[in-house]
């Protein structure tokens, strides 16, 4: 009898890194558990191992019924996540906060959620995706940086009180991916007040991101390192995905 394939849930998978993540991991054969604010069934190919639940990785009851929903599972990719890429001067305590809670805070919610289970069976794996920011600073990103780098801290803490549990946490760090959605949703966020001083300044900088001469990460960069996060027990603790994470990590 051959046995069960192994589940997967993945944060954030209505667009970008998540949705990619999700459809690498049901064409491999593994059962996916896919979680997104809004559930759509029309984004994933229709499979008997594919169970969409709704999730917001900030709202404490979304994680319980979604945890309740899921039922056992093996790995957990934490992926949602929100950009903001403006001067501090410019950023309202609320949106740090926010982009706090959901990066950094609601991937230690969702990561202490999962830890009984996989401490109980001596096994599971926690993959955290990061960014490649935290590699290299850039201008207009000190609260997402900040952000980030926590969760790579956090991380790497994490993992040695978990090893004598034989459970795995592991960091995917992804460089500049502007076929995402990650600008878009990040733009309500912009809206705050920009002192003028910073104008010609942050025009430079947006023109930098949206230039795509340059190398740049695709979603399947990244989902092929989330693959190899979960699978390969040998994978270091930091993965770079794209091609200018991975030279910035070489670098
Ligand atoms: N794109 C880049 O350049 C880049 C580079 C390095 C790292 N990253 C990181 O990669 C991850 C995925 O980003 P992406 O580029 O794929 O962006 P994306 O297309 O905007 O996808 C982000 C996902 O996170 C979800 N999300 C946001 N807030 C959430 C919450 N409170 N609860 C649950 N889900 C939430 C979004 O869902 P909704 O549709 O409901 O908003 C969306 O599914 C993020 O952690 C991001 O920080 C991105």
């Amino acid at each position: 009898m051959s046995s069960p394939p192994s589940t997967v849930l993945v944060t954030g998978c209505s667009s970008g890194f998540g949705l990619e993540i999700a459809r690498l991991f049901l064409a491999r054969g593994w059962r996916v558990v896919a979680t997104m604010r809004q559930p759509r069934s029309d984004l994933l190919p229709p499979s008997q191992r594919l169970q969409l639940l709704p999730l917001d990785v900030t709202d404490a009851g979304s994680i319980d019924r979604c945890m309740e929903a899921a039922g056992p599972i093996d790995a957990l990719v934490n992926n949602a996540g929100i950009g903001l890429l403006a001067p501090l001067e410019g950023i309202a305590q609320a949106s740090a906060r926010e982009v706090f809670e959901t990066n950094t805070l609601g991937t230690i919610a969702m990561t202490r959620a999962v830890l009984p289970q996989f401490r109980q069976r001596r096994a599971g794996v926690v993959v955290n995706v990061s960014s490649s920011v935290t590699l290299l600073p850039l201008p207009l990103l000190s609260v997402y940086t900040g952000s980030k780098a926590a969760v790579n801290a956090f991380t790497e803490s994490l993992a040695l009180e978990l090893a004598p549990f034989d459970v795995r946490v592991r960091l995917v760090l992804p460089g500049r991916a502007p076929g995402t959605r990650f600008g878009e949703n990040a733009a309500p966020r912009m809206q705050d007040s920009v002192p003028a001083a910073y104008a010609g300044f942050r025009e430079r900088v947006f023109a930098a991101v949206r230039d795509t001469a340059t190398p740049v990460t695709h979603a399947h960069d990244v989902a092929e390192a989330v693959w190899r996060a979960v699978t390969d027990p040998a994978a270091p603790m930091r993965l770079p995905a794209g091609a200018d994470a991975v030279a910035l990590a070489a670098a």
